[in-house]
């Protein structure tokens, strides 16, 4: 543990501008790690620049503590609205660009989102994953390959998506199994293929302090139509990212800024009769097709 400094005060008193700030900094200097100290006096200093640049009044002040304590109070095991606030800040996608510098060619990643859920349903290849799901039936299907282009068998494609009003199962009420969500495995070849509906465009959760926050910006709460994908394979990095629907009038307005264009694939609509997988569908129909290329692991 580093020790303290036989040189630095034993108080600090009468602090205010830049003296405030080196005894916040200082204060800082001593944690049980190097990191804990680089990351709290970076903190501190970022923060009293801030307060300094706005000039910040108390009034502000107390507001900003009253939408924490909100965004605390409304925080369950359901739903993390500090979450939320770091994905409408853009501050996810940055800690998730970071951290997730993948080499040319593998699959980018984005958000993780509120709504996954671990322990989803198996499925085989081919399954319909909807489950009741209210939408139009859309066949995915795609295969997981390497960088240099080999099939990965037997990787676990982890699925969740709205349907098409714009929800996940998670927030329709009294639900009694999972919907449009569930994992299967790729088969020799690296393929994956699965029924379910075409997902919508939807808000995010905005009937709390970040919907408040949204709407004092003006800021719509919206996220284009895509599906939650998480792949994981023995000695790949695991790649949790989104297939997004070409088209969607909200690409370039996504609340919490998680578009790239590699992630954009269409949904073709196809006039009911023979599907690709050789099945008859009755109704019209959307085919989406994505190939995932998966990163070793270091
Ligand atoms: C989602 O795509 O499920 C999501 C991501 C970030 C915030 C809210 C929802
Ligand atoms: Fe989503």
């Amino acid at each position: 543990m580093p020790s303290r400094d036989p040189m630095e005060p034993a108080t600090a008193r009468n602090l205010s501008g830049a003296g405030l700030t080196e005894a916040a900094l200082r204060s800082f200097a001593h944690g049980d790690s190097e990191r804990f100290n680089q990351i709290a006096q970076s903190l501190v200093r970022h923060l009293h620049a801030f307060i300094s640049e706005v000039q910040l009044t108390e009034e502000e002040w107390a507001k900003g503590v009253e939408f924490l304590t909100r965004t605390g109070h409304i925080t369950t095991d359901q739903r993390q609205e500090f979450i939320l606030l770091s994905d409408v800040l853009g501050a996810s996608m940055l800690v998730i660009g970071i951290n997730n510098q993948r080499p040319a060619g593998a699959t980018e990643s984005t958000v993780f989102g509120p709504f996954f859920v671990a322990n989803s349903p198996r499925f085989a290849l081919g399954d319909n994953i909807a489950n009741g799901a209210p939408g139009e039936p859309c066949y995915m299907e795609g295969y997981v390959r390497s960088l240099s282009g080999e099939a990965v068998p037997n990787a676990r494609v982890e699925v969740w998506q709205a349907d098409d009003e714009g929800h996940y199962d998670v927030q329709v009420a009294g639900l009694p199994a999972p919907r449009g969500r569930g994992h299967l495995f790729t088969d020799n070849d690296g393929r994956y293929a699965f029924w379910s509906v075409r997902p919508s465009a939807y808000p995010i959760p905005e009937d709390g302090p970040v919907g408040d926050l949204l709407a004092a910006a003006n800021r719509s709460p919206m996220r284009p139509a895509h599906v939650h994908f998480m792949i994981t394979a023995p000695g790949y990095q695991t790649l949790v990212t989104h297939v997004f629907a070409e088209g969607d009038p909200y690409l370039d307005s996504d609340a919490v800024f998680g578009v790239k264009s590699s992630l954009i694939t269409p949904f073709a609509r196809h006039e009911a009769g023979a599907a690709p997988d050789g099945s008859q569908v009755n109704t019209p129909y959307y085919t989406m097709r994505y190939d995932f290329t998966l990163a070793p692991t270091q």
